[in-house]
């Protein structure tokens, strides 16, 4: 279900630029300029001189970048740079206090397990067994708002710049930033991500989990990192640039008790041979404590940079999350609204409401009730439900772990009708019969 894409030339946030603001910045080796832009305002970025980049994506001189509020945004440079902000901003500053060199040391070391696994390619042991490959697996870890989704984005950018072709595993089901939250994703990344739209999500593998932590049900959770892992090493057998490019996982920031358990299982199920713990000492002491010897655990600082963001925020980031996956990065999508007949569809949710074990029959537990599907007839309780159109032709395929196509927000329901009205970022028709419920809701 890809987007419908408004043609909106930059004119049109060039005009939306309150051209009384304007500040030039000279920034020296090994600077970043940090600014968030004022809520509801935009503000244009343009290099004037000298190279300058924005989370490993390299700015070309003189283009205007038009961004918008809600995030926070480090240009930095290598050489040197000058910089002109115009617009309204809720800060901006100049610092030389940031972890990229550290940053940019991990990328080469990432970029040396690559050569090392072409190198292995035709090659057989003393045995004549073939070498293995492939190239290095690589997972972000930490606490929320240490900067794990931009360390990944940096990575990804400074692979592909190289002229390889890494895949983003996108696992946090909260920010998550491939699909929507209440989802996972993976994307191969062939070109670096744009300034402002971040990487082409013109083919992501996505997948409906339906709540935003891993808590709310670790088997569904568990059972779709194991596909998405699948999935990967499949891609992996046909491609042996993406084989020996490797992977960047992102993870949720709850790193406690369960969550590093299933922090244990991800590294575990994707035979994770590279860790990066930002900022958490405690969690990379345990970390080298509990995972294999093969696998390479650095500790690294988090940028002092990075936005903390209160609860009340992060569910706002969220609705941001998916007001963008409809709407576009700056409002250049062309969202749909249709009504789709009951006839035409069949809404499943997954896993079935929790009961104490004395009322589950003999020898059954809770676990096995978690991936179960039950059928959701379409009524007033689905309004404003994000539900995911699966790919799956037939019910008998494993609906829980079938990627979908996109997603849709239930709009109305009018049951006297038996139809109800969504919100889409394609048009008419939905391509897909099957719907999955999800926890989340979205209202515009
Ligand atoms: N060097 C930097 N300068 C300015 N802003 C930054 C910098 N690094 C990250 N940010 C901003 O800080 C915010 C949080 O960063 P990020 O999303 O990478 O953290 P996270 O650990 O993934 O958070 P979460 O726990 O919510 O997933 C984002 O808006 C990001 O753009
Ligand atoms: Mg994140």
């Amino acid at each position: 279900m890809a987007p419908v894409i408004q043609p909106t030339g930059d004119s049109k946030f060039e005009s939306l630029v309150d051209k009384t603001c304007k500040e030039d910045y000279a920034l020296h080796p090994e600077q970043e300029l940090r600014f968030e832009v004022e809520k509801g305002e935009y503000a244009k970025i343009q290099v004037l001189e000298g190279n300058a980049e924005l989370f490993g994506t390299e700015l070309i001189k003189q283009k205007p970048y038009f961004f918008n509020g809600g995030k926070g945004y480090g240009i930095f440079t290598w050489s040197s740079c000058k910089v002109r902000i115009t617009g309204k901003t809720e800060s901006a500053y100049i610092s030389k206090d940031t972890p990229m060199v550290q940053y940019l040391n991990v990328s080469f070391a990432i970029e040396g397990l690559r050569k090392k696994a072409e190198e292995r390619e035709d090659q057989v042991d003393n045995q004549g067994n073939p070498l293995d490959a492939r190239g290095p697996r690589v997972m972000v870890v930490g606490g929320t708002d240490v900067g794990k989704t931009t360390l990944c984005r940096l990575l990804l950018n400074y692979g592909v710049r190289l002229g390889r072709r890494p895949v983003f595993i996108d696992l946090d089901v909260g920010q998550q930033s491939i699909g929507i939250p209440g989802s996972i994703g993976a994307l191969m990344v062939e070109r670096p991500a744009d300034p402002v739209e971040g990487f082409d999500m013109k083919a992501p593998i996505v997948y409906h989990y339906g709540h935003t932590t891993p808590n709310a049900n670790f088997k569904l959770y568990s059972a779709l990192i194991t596909r998405i892992q699948d999935l990967y090493n499949n891609k992996c057998h046909y491609n042996q640039k993406v084989h020996h490019s490797g992977c960047v996982i992102n993870t949720c920031g709850w790193v406690n008790r369960k969550g590093y358990d299933t922090l244990l299982e991800t590294a575990k199920t994707f035979e994770a041979d590279v860790v990066l713990c930002l900022d958490a000492e405690r969690l990379y002491q345990d970390l080298v404590r509990d995972l294999p010897d093969f696998v390479n655990i650095m500790l690294l600082k988090k940028s002092p940079g990075v936005l903390t963001r209160s609860k009340e925020q992060r569910r706002e980031a969220r609705e941001a999350l998916i007001r963008e996956y409809y709407d576009g990065p700056r409002g250049q999508f062309f969202p749909h609204s249709f009504d789709v007949p009951f006839d035409n569809i069949d809404i499943f949710k997954i896993g079935t409401p929790s009961l104490p074990n004395s009322a589950l029959p003999i020898g059954t537990t809770m676990g096995d009730t978690e991936t179960k599907l039950m059928s959701v007839a379409p009524s007033t309780d689905i309004m404003n439900h994000i539900l995911a159109v699966s790919r799956a032709e037939t019910v008998e395929e494993e609906l829980t772990e079938t990627n979908v196509s996109g997603f849709v927000v239930v709009k109305a329901v009018d049951e006297e009708r038996r139809v109800m009205t969504v919100k889409s970022p394609a048009p008419h028709p939905l391509i897909g019969r099957y719907m999955l419920l999800s926890t989340l809701r979205y209202m515009d």
